[in-house]
């Protein structure tokens, strides 16, 4: 079930690489990170990047419902690094899936850099997707028969970025993420923590305000997932939103701020005392 809905996930991930992304030229970039002209650079604007309010979301209603969300309210403010922790059934999912615009809430708002997402419609959503959020998932999601350079090349495809800038953007995030010297690899010739070093690398490359990612370490060795939490970090540091969710303490514990769900609800949120930069 969990890995059907994965797939899921990565099937509406791509699909919304195929809108072109008409806000395209309303983009300013900063040293990192792009912002849309409603950007909340640090300083500019106290709006948070992230306002959830009230937010439900009920599987299967009627007899058998599932009350997956139950009256969630959040916010996020551009450049935090928050890990949303619970136990397997909490929630999490759900909620990354809200928060990425891969499905929309039964009820409640949702407002992303301060345009309501909650109502829209499935167009729309993914131009918003397109444009604001890098997704990482627990399972890579690589296309198997593209390389490193390629897997990272294909969302800027879709933005409409010409193939000379997209050669050299997924260059430098795969350096970033210190895999130059696998650029031509096939997924199949790389170990799990490189696979996901290219897909953290192909969800910086299009520079979105927003890094979302699930479980990204659940499929790794514990090397392989401090490389991958301290990529995350160096992304927080030049001026990212990372939002990393996990099951794990440890994990969470890398997080300046930690906010922990339990069956739909939010059952705390917390600054990381012990968070080093
Ligand atoms: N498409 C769906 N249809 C019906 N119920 C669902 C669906 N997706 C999730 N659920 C239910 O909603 C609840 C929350 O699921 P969710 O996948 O968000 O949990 P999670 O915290 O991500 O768990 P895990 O750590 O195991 O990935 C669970 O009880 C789950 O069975
Ligand atoms: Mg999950």
């Amino acid at each position: 079930m969990r890995d059907d809905r994965e797939k899921q996930g990565g099937a509406a991930l791509f699909s919304c690489f195929s809108f072109q992304d008409k806000f395209g030229s309303r983009l300013k970039c900063s040293e990192n990170v792009c912002f849309s002209d409603r950007g909340s650079l640090k300083g500019e604007s106290m709006e948070p990047l992230i306002r959830v309010v009230d937010m439900c979301k009920i599987y299967n209603p009627g007899e058998n419902e599932v009350r997956a969300l139950d009256h969630v309210n959040l916010e996020i403010f551009q450049g935090e690094f928050v890990a949303i922790i619970g136990q397997s059934g909490s929630g999490k999912s759900t909620f990354m899936n809200m928060l990425g615009c891969l499905d929309v809430p039964t009820s409640g708002e949702y407002f992303l850099n301060g345009t309501d997402v909650s109502t829209m419609a499935d167009n729309d959503l993914s131009e918003v997707r397109n444009r604001e959020i890098g997704f990482i998932f627990q399972g890579f999601n690589l296309i198997p028969n593209l390389t490193a350079v390629e897997n990272v090349e294909l969302p800027l495809i879709y933005r409409g970025i010409d193939k000379k800038t997209r050669r050299q953007l997924a260059m430098e995030s795969l350096h970033m993420v210190g895999l130059d010297k696998r650029v031509h690899h096939k997924p199949n010739e790389m170990s799990g923590g490189q696979q996901q070093r290219v897909a953290i690398a192909r969800a910086i490359a299009a520079k979105p305000p927003v890094i979302l990612a699930d479980e990204p370490t659940g499929n790794l060795d514990s090397a392989s997932s401090r490389e991958i939490l301290s990529i995350l970090k160096d992304m927080h540091k030049n001026g990212r939103t990372v939002i990393l969710i996990t099951h794990d303490n440890g994990i969470a514990d890398q997080a300046r701020r930690v906010v922990r769900i339990m069956d739909g609800k939010i059952e705390s949120d917390i600054l990381n005392e012990n968070f080093k930069e």
